[in-house]
């Protein structure tokens, strides 16, 4: 069966530069193979932190020195050194009210609290997330730490803008709540005017731990991502990184290619991508828009993901199990529910799939939503 995959946040695997990195793998074994005799050093392959210094200083204008940065085994292995250093188990960790699902997966792993705070288009609610922060210091409680995917939100594709993440600092401070930003899809952006800096360039008070990753430009099959926070922080999560260290091998093809590739493979990467937002939105105005106006979908200025808003009586299991007997791969908006809820979201995922994948798979996407309609059985 032809499989539709809107599943996952990867790029297009035709965009995967097979070739350069096989060149840079030969190059830099040839040079530097020995190297790999030796663990990496604790924060990892010192070529690949400049890459990504070089990466956040070009995007933000503000300088990242390779001390304050760290590799590691992906972006998920930064969250779980966050997880372990900050959140005993039962304590609380505050989000949006939708996020990244293996995030939740992993928080509640280590037993966390999940506390989900409204947001609308720009990301979280202040006026919300003072309110949650406030209720909890009422009841003597203090979050392990506010989670939050600021810039190409997972799942909705909001920007917050920079008037609020001001205000995010100026609350998370005042509650004394360390505050991590997921960056994660940053530099896959077709609307520079929404651009917004991170929450870790804006502060200058060690409030914030910054979250970046190869997997989203590259491949998640590289597993390498990183983190950048201050010295003491630094310390207290490498305190539980005990794999021995993050792949050299791996760091060092990336770091290779990377050195002189960047800045085009990314402007590639934008390209393709933004091709196949475009081709998706215009797919769910033929094939959605029909279906009436409680079906709404967002039009992303970046990331990887159309957040798409079906009618309350559409129930979403069914209607996600019909599409994957039809061979279309989509998360319901549960896996994205801190309170493990469900709602009536669907999440598309469209950096993965080709533009005839997209085209031929929305139109049986929307027939599996209306066959879903008016269906849902109460418990
Ligand atoms: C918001 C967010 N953070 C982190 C990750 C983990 O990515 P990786 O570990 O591949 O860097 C993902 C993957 O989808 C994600 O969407």
């Amino acid at each position: 069966m032809r499989e539709y995959n809107f599943g996952s946040g990867r790029p297009d695997p035709l965009s995967f530069p097979s070739e350069g990195l096989a060149e840079a793998a030969a190059r830099v074994i040839a040079d530097h193979g020995s190297k790999l005799v030796d663990y990496p050093e604790g924060k990892g392959y010192l070529p690949l932190r400049e890459i990504a210094a070089m990466r956040f200083e070009r995007s933000e204008r503000k300088s990242l020195p390779v001390e304050d940065i760290a590799l590691t085994s992906g972006s998920m292995q930064a969250l779980q050194l966050l997880s372990e250093a900050y959140v005993k188990p039962g304590e609380i960790i505050v989000t949006e009210s939708f996020t990244y699902g293996g995030s939740l997966g992993l928080f509640r792993r280590r037993q966390a609290r999940l506390v989900g705070v409204p947001m609308d288009d720009h990301g979280m609610i202040m006026s919300e997330l003072e309110a949650t922060l406030k209720r909890l210091a009422d009841q003597g409680t203090k979050p392990g730490f506010i989670y939050t995917i600021a810039s190409h939100q997972n799942p909705t594709g909001s920007i917050m803008p920079v008037e609020r993440r001001e205000q995010l600092l100026e609350i998370a401070r005042r509650y004394d709540v360390l505050v991590v930003d997921d960056h994660c899809y940053g530099d896959i952006i077709f609307d520079m005017d929404q651009a917004a800096p991170t929450l870790y360039t804006l502060d200058d008070s060690g409030t914030v731990v910054y979250i970046g990753s190869f997997s989203k430009i590259l491949g998640p099959g590289v597993r390498q991502g990183y983190f950048a926070a201050p010295p003491s922080r630094m310390n207290q999560m490498l305190h539980n990184k005990v794999d021995g260290g993050t792949n050299m091998l791996a760091s060092m093809i990336v770091a290779e290619y990377f050195k002189d590739h960047l800045w085009s493979h990314l402007a590639m990467v934008n390209r393709v991508m933004q091709e196949r937002r475009d081709t998706m939105t215009a797919s769910l105005a033929e094939h959605f828009g029909p279906l009436g106006p409680a079906v709404q979908w967002s039009n992303p200025p970046g990331g990887l993901f159309i957040w798409v808003k079906v009618p309350d009586d559409v129930d979403i299991a069914e209607a996600v199990r019909l599409a994957g007997s039809r061979g279309v791969v989509c998360p319901p908006g549960r896996a994205f529910s801190p309170e493990d809820e469900d709602v009536p979201y669907l999440r598309l995922a469209f950096g993965y799939p080709s533009v005839p994948d997209i085209r031929d798979g929305i139109p049986i996407l929307a027939d599996c939503v209306k066959a879903a309609s008016g269906v849902r059985v109460e418990a």
